[in-house]
């Protein structure tokens, strides 16, 4: 084929996934259109694999092959596990993206020294450099949700400084290689310095802020990709990595916000440690159960119901139960909404995944602000496996760690039930005044057993 006309296909084609990217983080937005965002990133990715190794003159396959192999072993089950161990997942899938970006910068460097200019050098250490401290965080974030590594904040004295030091001492050495790029013994020491701050960066932060900091680690593997892109003159790299940083670093900022931190209390704040006064404060106060006849009644009895769900629902799997419970309600008259707040469950947009599986409505689905603003005309808020976001404690206690959290304002409807096993605080672990309240009730049980008992009350008495 004709040069250039084959360079214009390989140019359009990297533009169309370029679009299809672009696209895809769009219709990713929503629930509603979340599936078609994922099939078109799917599909823009394969145009961009598919261009990159017909169109670059790759003479051996034999490697990509091996490669294809190898990465399949290993994603496949990675692609299988529970919904609950998706953070994990994910913090080891940007670990192995940070790996591959820093590996090739790695052999970028050695295999072609004569063309590496002040600029090129420069390029090549950051993203060195961004590349495996991506790597080594990224792991120890994914063992510390993992639960093989202490999921405490593990600090020391002087901690913040000597981080520093070690992320002064890897950025010195890229300078010395922008001035020196012969001088090739800095370049390993470069790069282990620089694993050894991705481990120094993450070992301090509590495994209750990790979803955070995964996301924030996404945001520098992107940003190692894009620079990478700039090292291998690739345009469809540069666009993609900047797409993965900046989405990360959006989604980062989101996440702080809806937990009212800051990013400097995320990284040095070690929060997430169950407070010692939790447990025997709750001790001496009562709390009204109910059983789910009880429940069954209160609900056949309301006009409007908004369930708020949480974690707990995830870790039960009740999705599916819940969704029978809307069914029968909502074929009784009853408007049934879902309040979902940006932080409940452990990774962003959890409950949205989990509502949608099970096929719930999408325009029932409502956000805080939403559903905050009809809470006082609320019959009845119905909790499902939620603590923290629902803790009033975030409104008036200054003295608790989640004062100024934005929550979903459950002690505001007339009557408010909560399911869950016991008085156990949740991820902040702080206790939950709510439940102390003379209007709620407490349901204790695992959420899919109670839902599941709730909807057989009510279709017994519907039969009827
Ligand atoms: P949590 O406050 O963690 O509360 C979940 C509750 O679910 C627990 O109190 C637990 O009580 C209950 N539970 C566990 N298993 C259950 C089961 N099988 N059946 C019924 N209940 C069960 O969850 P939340 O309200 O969703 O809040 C999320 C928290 O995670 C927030 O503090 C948020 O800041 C934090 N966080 C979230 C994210 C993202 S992106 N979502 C990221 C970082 C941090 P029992 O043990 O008594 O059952």
């Amino acid at each position: 084929m004709n040069p250039t006309i084959a360079h214009n296909i390989t140019e359009f084609a990297y533009l169309a996934s370029i679009v299809l990217f672009i696209m895809s983080l769009k219709w990713l937005s929503s629930p509603e259109t979340a599936r078609r965002g994922v099939r078109v990133g799917e599909i823009g990715m394969a145009i961009a694999i598919l261009t990159t190794l017909f169109a670059t003159g790759i003479i051996q396959y034999q490697w990509i092959l091996i490669g294809l192999a190898v990465g399949g072993l290993v994603g496949i089950p990675l692609g299988l596990v529970k919904t609950t161990a998706v953070p994990q997942r994910t913090a080891l899938s940007h670990s192995f993206g940070a790996l591959s970006a820093s590996l090739i910068g790695i052999s970028e460097y050695y295999l072609h020294p004569a063309l590496t200019t002040k600029f090129g050098m420069v390029e090549i250490s950051l993203e060195v450099i961004i590349g495996s401290l991506t790597f080594t965080g990224s792991l120890i974030a994914a063992g510390k949700l993992q639960e093989i590594l202490p999921q405490r904040p593990i600090t020391y004295k002087g901690q913040n400084v000597v981080s520093l030091s070690i992320l002064a001492a890897a950025i010195g050495l890229g300078i010395a290689l922008m001035f020196h790029p012969g001088f090739t013994i800095l370049f390993p020491i470069m790069v282990g310095v620089s694993l050894l701050f991705g481990v120094m960066l993450v070992t301090p932060i509590g495994g209750a802020d990790m979803p955070t900091v995964i996301s924030l680690l996404n945001s520098y593997a992107g940003l190692a990709d894009a620079l990478l892109g700039f090292v291998l003159n690739s345009r469809v790299l540069i666009v993609a990595g900047a797409l993965d940083g900046a989405s990360g670093l959006i989604l980062s900022i989101i996440m702080c916000k809806a937990m009212n931190r800051s990013f400097t209390n995320v990284l040095f704040g070690a929060f997430g440690q169950v407070q010692a006064g939790a447990a025997a404060g709750k001790e001496e106060r009562t709390v009204r159960s109910a059983t789910p006849e009880d429940a069954a009644d209160i609900l056949k009895a309301a006009s409007n119901v908004v369930v708020v769900p949480g974690y707990g629902m995830a870790v039960a799997q009740a999705q599916h139960k819940v969704r029978e419970l809307y069914d029968i309600l909502t074929r009784q008259g009853i408007n049934v909404t879902f309040g979902v707040h940006p932080v409940a469950g452990r990774m962003p947009g959890h409950m949205n995944v989990l509502l949608a599986e099970a096929d719930i409505p999408y325009d029932k689905l409502l956000e805080m602000d939403q559903v905050n603003s009809d809470m006082v005309q609320t019959d009845v808020a119905l909790i499902i496996g939620a603590n923290d976001v629902t803790n009033p404690a975030a409104r008036t206690d200054p003295s608790s760690p989640i004062y100024g959290m934005p929550i979903i304002d459950v002690d505001k409807a007339r009557t408010v039930m909560v399911i869950k096993r016991s008085l156990n605080p949740g991820f902040a672990g702080i206790d939950n005044p709510l439940y102390y309240m003379d209007k709620t009730l407490m349901l204790f049980g695992d959420a899919k057993s109670f839902v599941g008992e709730i909807v057989r009350e009510l279709q017994g008495g519907h039969q009827l």
